[in-house]
């Protein structure tokens, strides 16, 4: 995985998927029901370790990426974060400049995700050296969209009409993420962190303007501000549902790889992105829930389209929880087999 993300011929294709640990296995099942809340999973090392290493046991992923969540960061800033069974996160939402000024220190969450930094340690020695360990933390314009609408949504409307209507209100939420995502993604390269991943989920919801402002610019400069502190640090961004704007935003913000969603065509990506770099993705993950001839299709396309590389071969999103875990060995097994 290293070797794609340096624009090096690799034996074989890299491979990895986002939310390998997760609820469809059910040795995570188990540790989850041990561990009580799901932020106490994220906050308890010996158990984040634990199930970030069961999927790598199992499949032997090229890359294990470290167990937590991309709301620690709006947890450690003072904001309450609940994480409800069948309903996802629950935050006090963020509305106003008051509510802003109440926020811990940026500076501070280092202090308030120790744990994490743990989990992050114990793996770095307790993975085989072949196996990546990434770290990773939300783009700030996906993270604010959850502290300022207080859950998931459909459209982002909280999130978006507060930066429409007074952006450079909307804009110091978005400084505060960065500074705040910078120390926590620090702390974890500083602990063993290899590789990190932002993920902007939300990034595609936005038009152009706002989209360059609010999901490119924050980026850049989180990726610039990490490589300043750990010169050549592999940077990987998933500006999930960016279309064509995907090509600025990878020249612009100068990541090393580009993680790609489900829309995005394989031919398209091989013309306009990996002409720049690495890219990986994009195997839609209900694919993966319905497994079989149409699944080693759809993943025989990106191989073949993709596979000369740089190419980390991954899913358009994470996996779902009603995935079969043996639907997840044969597509391994397949891409492990694959060569150009
Ligand atoms: O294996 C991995 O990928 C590592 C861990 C990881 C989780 N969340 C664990 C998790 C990662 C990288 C994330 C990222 C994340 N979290 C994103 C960005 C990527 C994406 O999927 O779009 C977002 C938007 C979140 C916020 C979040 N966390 C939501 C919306 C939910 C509820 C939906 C759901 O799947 O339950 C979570 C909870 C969550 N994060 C779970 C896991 C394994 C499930 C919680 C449980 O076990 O009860």
């Amino acid at each position: 995985m290293l070797r794609a993300l340096a624009g090096l011929e690799t034996q074989g294709v890299p491979l990895w998927m986002m939310r390998q640990a997760g609820r469809y296995l059910p040795e995570y099942r188990e540790v989850r029901a041990k561990a009580g809340g799901f932020l106490d999973l994220c906050y308890t090392p010996e158990l984040a370790e634990e199930v970030t290493l069961q999927p790598i046991r199992r499949y032997g992923f090229d890359a294990a990426i470290l167990f937590s969540d991309i709301l620690v960061v709006p947890d450690a800033l003072g904001q309450k974060v609940a994480f409800k069974e069948g309903e996802g996160p629950v935050l006090e939402p963020i509305c106003d400049m008051g509510a802003l000024a109440a926020l811990s220190s940026p500076a501070r969450v280092t202090e308030h995700l120790k744990p994490v930094y743990e989990t992050v340690a114990r793996l770095s020695k307790s993975l085989p050296a072949e196996v990546t360990l990434i770290g990773f933390a939300g783009a700030p314009w996906t993270v604010a969209t959850y502290m300022v609408g207080g859950k998931g949504s459909p459209d982002q409307a909280a999130a978006k009409l507060w930066a429409y209507r007074a952006p450079d209100e909307f804009q110091k939420l978005i400084d505060i993420l960065v500074e705040a995502t910078v120390e926590h993604l620090s702390a974890q390269v500083m602990a063993g962190a290899e590789v990190i991943q932002i993920f902007d989920t939300w990034a595609g919801s936005l038009p152009e303007l706002a989209f360059e402002r609010f999901a490119l610019r924050p980026v850049k400069a989180i990726r610039e501000l990490m490589q300043a502190r750990f010169p050549g640090l592999p940077v990987i961004a998933f500006p999930r549902g960016a279309g064509a704007m995907a090509v600025r935003y990878f020249s612009e913000t100068g990541v090393t790889a580009l993680s790609l969603d489900t829309g995005v065509s394989p031919e398209w990506a091989r013309d306009a992105l990996q002409v720049q770099g690495c890219v990986q993705g994009n195997l839609d993950p209900l694919l993966l829930v319905a497994g079989g001839a149409e699944m080693r299709a759809h993943a025989l396309h990106i191989l073949e389209t993709l596979g000369k590389g740089p190419f980390i071969f991954n899913l358009g999103h994470g996996i779902v929880p009603q995935t079969p875990p043996e639907h997840v060995a044969e597509l391994v097994e397949l891409v492990k087999a694959w060569r150009p």
